[in-house]
């Protein structure tokens, strides 16, 4: 069997620690937050539970079965199944999303390592202004050699790890530092809420204002909820495909679709308390979280201790996130192309390296690129909407289309269930996955393009 060369997890946790460590990343801590804060508040996050208990959990297990079943990387996996037919190009399709957000993501990922070596300097240790934090933010960012340098370093990281293959690499590392990450957060949250003027950020953050919900509002939401949980491009089916045979899969995928959302939640109620202690706007976009933090360290007891440890710990959930988005495009090529592993990383790498250089330009560092085209976004949130939003909506939609109509419920169900555990309420996620699912993310879909009320 293919297993033995492939790899595989060494058992559930070490699936789960691996899995939850691809979901868990700048998703959570980045997107998230910002997002809720361009997009409402309370209103926003109501619709992206929604979506992660209709939509994520489903999209998870049907992703995690498919791979499971076939072994296979995400275009191998429609393969197997159906070789004549054109459906592996929804893996394909995955694989050309993954490059896309990887080469934006470790852009991002390059602002925290920079954010890191402030915090080893010492940078966070006397009390800082919010304009102070947005002045240093402006002055990282908007400087083209060290953001290229930042993303290359990242990049080049998440390639040492893929190179290593997958329970070496990807599992020992996460194993470790995911519970350490979940223990700085719940501080750094009880030192939020407990600022002047934090609660506020609470009842933002969690008292829907329905007259705030739009079509748009709900797009990112369901962006929000697919990216979070990395769904629709294939990262689920990679990994489920080194899911062991006589493991929980359904318990397994419930789990980190729980670990995910948790974490998210956590950001937030780390960040709008300070946003709003602070007095810094909560449409502030992407570097909302990058400027607000830092007057959270200034004000705790140990701040520079803390800040060391935050950024180390947000660089490395953001590393096992690049870690799977390179995963997905290597495997496709180890499988399917028969390239040797670390040949495959190391040319990926250094591709999604060239792609990511516009992204790095855009906070600043080119005019060009920073005000896209004179369209008023800049080339890296042009590049979140069209891979994080539109293309794994797609990929979602395609998916569930794939799993409940062609491959059939009663086929993916088996493999949920193989190892002799019962998946509940299996009959439910057979009709979300055939009908709720695909008529929601089309319908969202549609919508936008139709009323154009987005972007
Ligand atoms: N889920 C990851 C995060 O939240 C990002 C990601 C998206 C990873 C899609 C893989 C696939 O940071």
């Amino acid at each position: 069997m293919a297993t033995a060369s492939r790899g595989q997890w060494s058992g559930k946790t070490g699936f789960i620690f691996a899995a939850a460590g691809s979901a868990i990343g700048l998703g959570n801590i980045w997107r998230f937050p910002y997002t809720a804060g361009e997009n409402g508040g309370g209103a926003f996050v109501l619709v992206y539970l929604l979506f992660v208990l209709l939509i994520g959990v489903p999209v998870v297990l049907a992703e995690l079965s498919l791979g499971r079943r076939t072994e296979r990387n995400a275009v191998g996996a429609f393969k197997a199944l159906f070789p004549e037919t054109k459906w592996h190009w929804v893996g394909g399709l995955g694989v050309a999303t993954g490059f896309g957000i990887l080469a934006f993501y470790s852009v991002i990922a390059g602002w925290t390592l920079w954010y890191l070596w402030e915090a080893l300097l010492g940078g966070f240790s006397g009390s800082i202004s919010a304009e102070q934090s947005e002045t240093m933010f402006v002055s990282l960012t908007s400087d083209p050699l060290l953001a290229i340098f930042f993303t290359a370093v990242f990049l080049a990281l998440t390639v040492f790890v893929v190179r290593g293959g997958i329970s070496k690499g990807i599992e020992r590392t996460t194993k470790i530092l995911m519970p350490l990450l979940l223990v700085i957060l719940i501080l750094l949250a009880i030192r939020s809420v407990t600022l002047e003027g934090g609660m506020e950020g609470l009842v933002y953050l969690f008292k829907p204002d329905f007259s705030k919900i739009t079509f748009g509002v709900i797009m990112n939401a369901m962006g929000q909820a697919l990216f979070s949980l990395s769904l629709g491009m294939g990262a689920m089916i990679t990994y489920g495909s080194y899911f062991p045979k006589r493991e929980n899969l359904p318990q397994a995928g419930a789990a980190v679709a729980l670990f995910d959302t948790m974490i998210a939640l956590l950001a937030g109620v780390i960040i709008f308390p300070a946003i709003f202690a602070a007095g810094v706007d909560p449409d502030g976009g992407p570097g909302l979280v990058f400027i607000v933090l830092p007057t959270i360290f200034g004000s705790m007891p140990a701040g520079s201790f803390f800040a060391i440890a935050f950024y180390a710990l947000l660089a490395i959930a953001a590393l096992t996130s690049t870690i799977s988005l390179l995963e997905v495009v290597v495997a496709y090529f180890v499988d399917e192309r028969d390239w040797k592993r670390s040949k495959a990383a190391i040319t990926m790498g250094a591709i999604c390296f060239v792609i990511a250089i516009p992204s790095a330009l855009a906070a600043g560092g080119s005019d060009f690129f920073t005000n896209f085209f004179g369209s008023g976004i800049d080339f890296l949130s042009l590049q979140n909407i069209i891979w994080g939003n539109y293309s794994l909506g797609i990929g979602a939609l395609l998916l569930c289309v794939f799993v409940g109509w062609k491959w059939g419920v009663p086929k993916a169900l088996e493999s949920l269930e193989s190892g002799g555990y019962s998946m509940p309420a299996g009959n439910i996620w057979g009709v979300l996955i055939r009908y709720v699912c695909p008529l929601a993310v089309g319908l969202v879909i549609a919508f936008i393009i139709i009323t154009q009320q987005y972007m």
